[in-house]
């Protein structure tokens, strides 16, 4: 499928992109349907980037399927919601462990139902030994969130001796954000027109390049993905130097 499209610059692709998955509920009203439809189509989309990608050699994808403040939309829209995660999460796993895709949960898990947590555990487990993509699903995740459990738990080692205040520097922050095993994503997409971080990676996005499209989320697939892509390579990432700086 990727023949179709000019050949990606390999030496160019972003090793993580980050996805602001939106415009579910907005999709499914212009159907005149209930929001839950649009999630579930939400997810044939999650599958072809998903696919896509472990196909372009991304080696990182950061889905936001879940936020923390999104456990203040209607109880309905919560549930149904959990359970469409869940459910999609049990039924793709056999596929993700076939495809060399690891999959890795970011966020307050806390929050989540016992029987939601057990089922993540159990398909963290299948894929354990995977490393072609991670792919990362935040999921009753926010940004400040991240920082505060980040700070916490570098104020308990302060406060137990087992770090110095004056070593702390960026390096010790992003070590302790629940991403801490994973790069910082280069490539920020959001669908729907809206043009904001809402909370999602506030500090690993600090030189990532957004990209913002107006397609809806259910109607996002892979060429969206690829050119997306396409547009990320005619950027020049200058991390705060001039251009004649750089190599
Ligand atoms: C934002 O659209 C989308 C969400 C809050 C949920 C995203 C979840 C999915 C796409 C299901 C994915 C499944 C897996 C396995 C990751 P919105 O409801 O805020 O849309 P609106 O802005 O148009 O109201």
């Amino acid at each position: 499928m990727a023949d179709q499209f000019t050949p990606i610059d390999k030496a160019q692709l972003p090793q993580h992109v980050a996805i602001i998955m939106d415009g579910n509920g907005r999709w499914a009203k212009e159907r005149g349907e209930d929001r839950l439809f649009g999630h579930l189509h939400g997810v044939q989309s999650v599958r072809d980037v998903v696919e896509a990608s472990a196909e372009w050699g991304i080696r990182y994808l950061t889905l936001y399927a879940f936020s923390t403040e999104n456990w203040d939309r209607p109880q309905a829209e919560v549930s149904g919601l959990m359970e469409l995660l869940v459910n999609t999460i049990r039924k793709e796993v056999e596929q993700l462990k076939k495809n060399g895709i690891r999959l890795h949960v970011i966020g307050d898990l806390s929050m989540l139902p016992p029987t939601a947590r057990q089922e993540l555990t159990e398909a963290l487990e299948l894929t354990a030994e995977n490393d072609q993509l991670h792919l990362i699903m935040a999921l009753s995740y926010s940004g400040r969130w991240d920082l505060t459990q980040a700070f916490r738990r570098m104020a308990d080692k302060v406060l137990a001796g087992e770090l110095r205040p004056e070593s702390i520097d960026a390096q010790t922050i992003s070590d302790h954000l629940a991403t801490q095993k994973f790069p910082d994503p280069e490539l920020m997409i959001r669908t729907s027109g809206e043009h904001r971080i809402s909370n999602f990676l506030l500090y690993q996005l600090a030189y990532a390049e957004l990209y913002f499209t107006d397609t809806l989320w259910p109607d996002f697939r892979r060429q969206h993905l690829y050119e997306a892509l396409m547009d990320y390579q005619q950027r020049e990432r200058r991390f705060g130097k001039t251009s004649e700086q750089l190599p």
